[in-house]
């Protein structure tokens, strides 16, 4: 099985894909870790240099290479993949994958990515005062995609050992 965690930017998409990761026994791939792996360059510095087409060009090889080569694994997207091309039609038409959207509400969104705004390229020329506004905006677009998934999670009010738990729960009444 390959589970797919998908979501907003600071959705916990890679803190919880590890310790799912862990308790299924399974490898664990953060996509943009993978992407900074195999062409040896910072996600920021793909977007600097190469432009945001071309990121979501790789990202999209990149995350149909990952399933097509890994069994049981748990595969952490980042924010975009889903909502660009044909990736997340892909991975919803493989019988093997199982999407799961990590749903945060926007201020916690916004609490997280704030401090951290310049790491992040999507962000990074949003201003102080706007942050919120453009977040708000970002995640409705986005939501029509991330809301296919298979399954959803809200987890605004849950621990990390609280998400995985639910996630494992999804596979054993099945
Ligand atoms: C992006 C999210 C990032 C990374 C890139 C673009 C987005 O991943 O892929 O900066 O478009 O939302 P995380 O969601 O893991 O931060």
């Amino acid at each position: 099985m390959i589970v797919v965690l998908l979501g907003y930017m600071g959705s916990g998409k890679s803190t919880v894909g590890q310790k799912l990761a862990q308790r299924f026994d399974y490898k664990f791939l953060d996509l943009d870790y993978y992407i900074q792996k195999k062409f040896k360059t910072r996600i920021h510095d793909i977007f600097k240099n190469k432009g945001e087409i071309y990121f979501r060009k790789i990202e999209a090889e990149c995350v149909k290479e990952i399933c097509e080569n890994n069994i049981d694994i748990v595969i952490a997207l980042g924010g975009g993949t889903p909502c660009y091309g044909n990736t997340l039609d892909y991975l919803l038409s493989k019988s093997s994958v199982n999407t799961i959207y990590l749903k945060a509400s926007l201020d916690n969104l916004v609490k997280r990515l704030s401090p951290e705004k310049n790491k992040r390229p999507i962000i990074s020329n949003i201003g102080d005062e706007n942050i919120k506004e453009f977040i708000a905006k970002h995640l409705f677009e986005r939501s029509e995609f991330y809301d296919k998934a298979h399954y959803k999670i809200d987890t605004n009010s849950l621990t990390l050992n609280q998400i995985v738990n639910r996630i494992e729960l999804l596979f054993k009444v099945k």
